[in-house]
Order: structure tokens, then C-alpha cells, then sequence
């Protein structure tokens, strides 16, 4: 039945949300539905959605090197070193470090994340950052590892960690992004030790198990009423000892030289390594996320010409429309121009 918090006529764009990506059960009440889950609603999202990806990864697979291919079957993420030529990555990070340009943040707890739009304006001041952005090899094996079509989305990262606040970082509980595959990759511009806040990975646990979906049913049946924001919104946080009795998984944190490229398939449990000094973290970071049932394994998008480059900085300005009209701030927050090194603004 119809929860009376949502009017009758958004409906229909539920049930759409229910053939595409939509992962929030408090937000889409059929995706959150009691009666619906029990039935297996969520369970068949999840079990249809890793098919789909098995099959387009077998198209895309094509283009990606054995080893690489090898590493994401075991591990679920793929390491890549000396991923740009020694003078193109130390040109890149000597620009980041003193040209401004401009930048959005968000806080979370103690963490600050700073994102650069990677859009033609920036291209044009730093033409190096294309050797990331526009290298088919990396978005080949970012759409292998997300098991989708299509370009990512490109922006320089930064987090920064301020222990001395004390406040939780709801990035640093194990999670998975989403009910499906999908990727994201970091070539950091820094040496990242296990002390310098490194992302925390479980490796192997992006196979969609029996055990693991027994676990998503479970979850989809009380989720719509967790107290963890971020569980209801469909990210589903694990703890420990569910963990454990999922599999023999064991949570590795991901330490890097510089000029390391990490793929990584967010469907596997994650997290940041929780920061026990201040610390600061610069990538150049590419997102990948799409409709997890489409038989595609390529993206319309790409076929716009100009469009591509220029994703990110239109779904700022409309996120930036709809929070005005809402009378709140957005969620990724225009504190002008700075460099990816630069305090934190908010
Ligand atoms: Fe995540």
C-alpha cells in the first residue's frame, strides 16, 4: 500500500526509479516498501544488476590487459603504478599547488572534501590533466571495473581530515555505494602511508554471493527505518561482525606511492581510514555510476559533442537552482577559486 507521506502522482516516477538506479529506501517508498522487499524486490534489483554487469564486462573486458583483468576478478579493485609519465605527473601537481581555480566543498564530520571540476576551462589552464581524463586506457578500465558503458565524471579531489574537531566521518564505517557495480578511481598526487587517512578496501568483496545476498534481503527489510542516514539512503554500512559472517574478509588499507592509479568497484565494502592527525589527500578522481540494468555497454552522452567535459559543472547549477528554491545551502558548497592544496573553506 501507498505510504501517505508521498502524493499519488509520484508515483510513476517511483516505479521508474525502481528500473534504474535509485538506491534509497526512505526517499522512494517502493524501493523502501515492507511487502515489496519481503517479496524480493530488492534481492532481484541486486541479483539482475550483477548480471548486467557480468555481461557488459565481458564487451568491455576486451580492451583491458589481462593482469589488470585478473587483479579486479580477485580483488575487486585494480592498482596501477606510475600510471602518467614521471614528467607529466610532477608538472600536474606543481600546477595544482599554485594555480586557483574554482572549487566546491562539502564537510562531513571532520573530513572536507574539495572537488575541481575537470571541465574545458580547466583543461586549457593545466592541458597535462587530459593525460588522465581523456586516456582511453584508464576509462576503459574504470568502465571494466563499474561493469558500465559510458564516460565518468572527472574532478580533482581533495580530503582533508581535521581530527581536532571530533566529529564522526560517516565515510570511515565500511559501506557499499550502492545495490549494484559501479566505479570510482584515484591517481594520487601524494605518497598516501597507512597514517595519512588511506582508503580502507575488503578485498574480494564485490562478488555478489549468496551469502551476501541473503544479507541485502535482510537489510532491504529494515532499512527504510535505520538510524544511519546513510543506510536508509540505500548505502548500506556493514558492520564487523556481519563482515565476518559473510566470508572470510579481512579490511586492507590502500597504501600508494604517488602517481599510483586505484579503479575501484564501490559495490565492495569500503571506507576512509579513520585520521588520527590532520591530514591532507589530493587526486585527480573520476566517478561512474549509470542505469545498472541497461544491456548498453556504451553511453549516448559521448555522442554530444561538447557535452562530455561539461556534465559535472550542469548538474552543479541545477543542484545550486533546486537549493535556492529550497532555501538551503547545496551540498557542495562555491567558495570561489583556490588551488587543490588550500585550507579548507567550510
Ligand atoms: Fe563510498
Amino acid at each position: 500500500m501507498a505510504s501517505p507521506a508521498f502524493p499519488w502522482w509520484r508515483y510513476p516516477a517511483f516505479a521508474l526509479g525502481v528500473l534504474g538506479s535509485e538506491k534509497s529506501f526512505r526517499k522512494n517508498p517502493l524501493i523502501g516498501h515492507p511487502h515489496l522487499n519481503e517479496l524480493g524486490l530488492h534481492r532481484e534489483r541486486v541479483r539482475l544488476a550483477a548480471r548486467m554487469a557480468e555481461y557488459r564486462r565481458r564487451w568491455i573486458g576486451r580492451s583491458v590487459s589481462d593482469a589488470e583483468r585478473q587483479a579486479f576478478e580477485r580483488d575487486g579493485f585494480v592498482l596501477r603504478e606510475n600510471a602518467l609519465p614521471t614528467d607529466v605527473f610532477l608538472r600536474i601537481r606543481d600546477r595544482l599547488k599554485e594555480q586557483a581555480l574554482p572549487a566546491r566543498e562539502m564537510r562531513q564530520g571532520q573530513a572536507v572534501t574539495r572537488m575541481i571540476p575537470i571541465n574545458p576551462a580547466l583543461l586549457e589552464k593545466i592541458p597535462e590533466v587530459a593525460r588522465f581524463s581523456g586516456d582511453p586506457s584508464i576509462a576503459n578500465l574504470i568502465r571494466y571495473v563499474g561493469g558500465i558503458g559510458g564516460d565518468p565524471i572527472n574532478f580533482i579531489q581533495t580530503v582533508i581530515a581535521e581530527p581536532a574537531l571530533q566529529q564522526a566521518d560517516p565515510q570511515t564505517a565500511l559501506h557499499a555505494d550502492t545495490f549494484h557495480s559501479s566505479s570510482k578511481a584515484w591517481l594520487f598526487m601524494d605518497d598516501v602511508g597507512p597514517d595519512d587517512g588511506p582508503f580502507v578496501f575488503v578485498p574480494g568483496s564485490h562478488r555478489l554471493t549468496e551469502r551476501r545476498l541473503q544479507w541485502e534481503f535482510e537489510q532491504s527489510l529494515i532499512a527504510t527505518r535505520d538510524g544511519r542516514l546513510h543506510h536508509a539512503d540505500g548505502s548500506f554500512r556493514i558492520t564487523p561482525e556481519e563482515l565476518h559472517q559473510l566470508g572470510d574478509f579481512e579490511p586492507q588499507k590502500v597504501t600508494v606511492r604517488a602517481n599510483t592509479l586505484v579503479v575501484a568497484d564501490t559495490y565492495a565494502f569500503h571506507s576512509r581510514a579513520v585520521s588520527t592527525r590532520r591530514t591532507v589527500r589530493v587526486e585527480l578522481h573520476a566517478y561512474h555510476r549509470a542505469n545498472p540494468f541497461s544491456p548498453l555497454a556504451v553511453s549516448p552522452v559521448g555522442l554530444v559533442p561538447g557535452l562530455r567535459d561539461r556534465r559535472l559543472d550542469i548538474h552543479l547549477s541545477l543542484s545550486d537552482r533546486k537549493a535556492k528554491k529550497a532555501g538551503r545551502q547545496p551540498t557542495w558548497r562555491d567558495v570561489g577559486a583556490c588551488t587543490a592544496y588550500s585550507e579548507p573553506h567550510v
